[in-house]
C-alpha cells in the first residue's frame, strides 16, 4: 500500500480516498466509444427497470445488469441472480471492454487479480438518488469493487466503516473510475440527488457500472 500512495502522490489523476480506495480520474474516457455501444446492446437484451427494496420502496435509481449474475431487489430481499426476474433469462454476458476496463482499473489501483463476473447498471435521472449503503451481497470481499461513472455529474459520498461515520464528498465526472477494496471494501457510500443537466453524449442522465466479484 505504502508504494500505491507513493505512486499515488506523484500523479494528479489518481486521488487516494482512504486506504484502498482510490479515485481514478478519466481512466474510462480513452475506452468510451466501446463502453457506450456495448452498454446499448446489454441494456437493449435486459432493459432499466426500477426495482423494489424489502421495505416496499422503489428506487429512483433505474437498473440492470450483465455478466454471470446480476444483483437484484424485491420485497424477499437483497440477492445475487443467474437470471434476469424480469425476462426469465440470464443476464447479457459481460462484454469484452467492460471486463478489459474494470481488471485495469483495479490493476492500476492495486489490485492485479479481480475478476468480476457481476456488472449493475444503474441509470440516474435528475432527482434520482442512492442512500448510503454498503456492497455486502457478494461472497468475497477480498475483491474490490469497480465503479465507472458516465453522463452528467454526480456528488459521491464515501465514508467508513459505520452508517455514522462522516463521509467525504467528490465530484464524479463521466469517464471517472473508483475502486475501493481491501480496508474500505465495506465503507458506506452514496450518491445524493442527481443534479439536472446536460451530458453531450448521453444527455440527461448518469450512468455507472459496478463490478463485483460477486458469486
Ligand atoms: C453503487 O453504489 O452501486 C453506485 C454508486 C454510484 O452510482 O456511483
Ligand atoms: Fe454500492
Amino acid at each position: 500500500m505504502t508504494d500505491l500512495f507513493a505512486k499515488l502522490a506523484l500523479d494528479p489523476s489518481r486521488e487516494a480516498m482512504a486506504e484502498g480506495a482510490v479515485l481514478l480520474r478519466g481512466f474510462a474516457l480513452p475506452v468510451e466509444d466501446q463502453i457506450l455501444p456495448a452498454l446499448r446492446s446489454v441494456v437493449a437484451g435486459a432493459p432499466f427497470r426500477h426495482m423494489v427494496t424489502p421495505g416496499g420502496y422503489t428506487m429512483s435509481v433505474a437498473m440492470s445488469n450483465c455478466g454471470a449474475a446480476g444483483w437484484v431487489t424485491d420485497r424477499s430481499g437483497y440477492r445475487y441472480d443467474r437470471k434476469d426476474p424480469e425476462t426469465g433469462r440470464p443476464w447479457p454476458a459481460l462484454p469484452q471492454c467492460f471486463l478489459a476496463l474494470a481488471t485495469a482499473a483495479a490493476g492500476e489501483a492495486g489490485y492485479p487479480h479481480f475478476r468480476p463476473d457481476a456488472c449493475l447498471i444503474n441509470r440516474y435521472a435528475p432527482g434520482a438518488r442512492l442512500s448510503l449503503h454498503q456492497d455486502k451481497d457478494e461472497r468475497d470481499f477480498l475483491q474490490p469493487i469497480v465503479s465507472v461513472s458516465l453522463g452528467l455529474p454526480a456528488t459521491f459520498q464515501f465514508g467508513g466503516p459505520n452508517r455514522s461515520d462522516p463521509v467525504r464528498k467528490y465530484a464524479l465526472r463521466h469517464g471517472d473510475v473508483v475502486v475501493w477494496g481491501g480496508p474500505s471494501r465495506l465503507f458506506f457510500h452514496g450518491v445524493p440527488e442527481l443534479k439536472d443537466g446536460h451530458h453531450e453524449t448521453l444527455g440527461r442522465m448518469r450512468i455507472n457500472l459496478t463490478f463485483r466479484s460477486a458469486l
